[in-house]
């Protein structure tokens, strides 16, 4: 049988562009969650529509990236740098993401910013209405359109107005917050009201499914229903989908001669000490310092382990050009400088801090010679990297010390460690825990993480929104 068209339209596309020439690019697969998993969903006849990460003013080097994408099933959308800033810097990155992660608005310039929100919205409209056009560009009858995230809460409702039949879905990849939280936002209603057209709303988890049917009903007055919400015989079906990962992927991947050789270097080069790992955007809501300062107080109330462990901290960089990402990136430089001054030896550092992105194959061998993994984000949608972990560590059964505060939490919470990462007693005495847990209680939390990320996989999550909506169009017929 035809494979279903999928049309996914995301801010970030699966590869982001660097120009190379007048006509021609370097491509790179984009980091971050979402992309991750939607590059493992194969069961659908998929396109992606979306921002490619480069700013292409003339003609003739946007058809060439057109073309160079077109390769990999991919579209663009052209942001130019206004909008880039306004949208994407501004209120997706400097407003939206603070915001659905419980962490306001920047201190600083919060006035400046208040000042600049109605701009910032409209940049975000139009920017929602450029995404429209060209999926309305490449939608054909019967094709699956999914919307993802923050970035395009305005989508579902401009794609409604082209076409009431297109089936919509819309997922959002982060935290939905407290109606507290959300009532805060100059734009709650509208944002609310255009999520609403779509056909078929997800989220990480239940809780944030209940926030998002809450804040209709606090901000528009529209009770929910079991099924979702209902607005004068619309129905808009909420539901929580958990995202997975293909671990299969990665569990092949340690068998490869590649791998292999990366892992016994690694072995090597830490001989003798235990392997601590943590794996990041460079973002506020990892809570990437609360992580180094809580391994500080552990060094420092454990003289024993000084020279027997070592944290290594891969942080991505990212959003660069957002103010908060550059005062944190300058931070964490200097708890790290300052740390390794204190603890460190003439031959071995404490923390080795890698300031940028690694490939797949580095990646895996990094998770499978690590022996406990932190994850200590402030809030986090799900967090893939914690089941990237535990689907790496087959054989050698490490801890995971996991934030109560990511969606990861409600999957892993019996296999992991789960710690408050404001707390860092907490969590450096859960470090220590990790370290001198006995092999029979590592293997028994292992096979529990391990079950649950080998079961719930992308592939798994992807094929059942899909399924759900499909459905829910069906149901809808059915009711008129
Ligand atoms: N990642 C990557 N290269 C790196 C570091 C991370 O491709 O050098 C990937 C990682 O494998 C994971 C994703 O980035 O799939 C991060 O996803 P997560 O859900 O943990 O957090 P997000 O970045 O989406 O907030
Ligand atoms: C998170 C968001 C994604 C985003 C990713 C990387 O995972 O949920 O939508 O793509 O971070 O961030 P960036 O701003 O580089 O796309």
């Amino acid at each position: 049988p035809r494979k279903q068209r999928l049309l996914v339209v995301a801010n970030r596309l699966p590869v982001s562009a660097v120009r190379e020439g007048v006509d021609s690019y370097h491509l790179e697969i984009s980091v971050g969650g979402l992309v991750s998993a939607l590059l493992g969903v194969k069961e659908f006849d998929t396109r992606w529509i979306g921002w490619a990460g480069v700013n292409v003013p003339d003609e003739v080097g946007q058809r060439a990236l057109t073309k160079a994408l077109a390769e990999m099933r991919c579209i663009p959308v052209f942001l130019d740098e206004e909008i880039v800033n306004e949208y994407y810097n501004g209120y997706c990155n400097n407003i939206l993401w603070p915001l659905f992660h419980y962490l306001g608005l920047p201190q600083e310039d919060r006035l400046a910013t208040t000042r600049s929100f109605q701009t910032q919205f409209d940049a975000y409209k139009k920017a929602n209405q450029m995404f429209a056009d060209v999926v309305n560009k490449h939608y054909e009858d019967g094709d699956v359109v999914w919307c993802h995230d923050y970035h395009l809460m305005f989508l579902p409702r401009c794609l409604k107005e082209y076409n009431d039949k297109m089936k919509v879905g819309w997922f959002l990849h982060t935290p939905f917050p407290s109606s507290e939280i959300h009532r805060t936002l100059p734009s709650r209603s509208e944002l609310l009201r255009s999520v609403l057209a779509a056909d078929l709303v997800g989220f990480h988890t239940y809780d944030y499914a209940r926030h998002f049917v809450s804040a209709c009903t606090r901000i528009l007055g529209i009770e929910g229903t079991p099924e979702g919400v209902e607005d004068q015989g619309k129905l808009t079906r909420v539901a929580a989908f958990p995202i997975g990962i293909d671990s299969e992927r990665f569990i092949r991947a340690l068998d490869l001669p590649e791998v292999q050789n990366r892992m016994k270097e690694l072995k090597e080069r830490f001989a003798g000490r235990k392997v601590m790992l943590g794996v990041d955007r460079l973002d506020m809501i990892k809570g990437i310092p609360q992580k180094i300062l809580a391994f500080e107080k552990f060094l420092e109330e454990n003289s024993h382990w000084r020279d027997k462990v070592v944290l290594l901290q891969i942080a991505v960089p990212t959003r660069t050009n957002v103010p908060e990402y550059q005062k944190l990136t300058s931070q964490v430089h200097e708890i790290v400088g300052r740390i390794n001054g204190r603890f460190g030896t003439l031959t071995a550092v404490p923390i080795h801090h890698l300031d940028r992105s690694l490939d797949f194959h580095a990646l895996c061998a990094l998770y499978a010679a690590t022996d406990v993994a932190l994850v200590t984000s402030l809030r986090d949608g799900m967090n893939l990297v914690s089941y990237e972990f535990v689907a790496c560590q087959a054989s050698k059964k490490g801890v995971l010390i996991l934030s109560e505060f990511a969606g990861a939490a409600q999957s892993l919470g019996a296999g992991a460690i789960l710690v408050n990462p404001w707390n860092i007693t907490e969590v450096a005495a859960s470090i220590g825990y990790a370290l001198d847990m006995p092999a029979d209680e590592r293997e028994k939390r292992h096979q529990f993480n391990f079950k649950h990320v080998t079961t719930h996989t992308s592939q798994e999550w992807a094929a059942t929104f899909v399924s759900e909506l499909n459905d829910t169009i069906v149901e809808a017929q059915l009711r008129t």
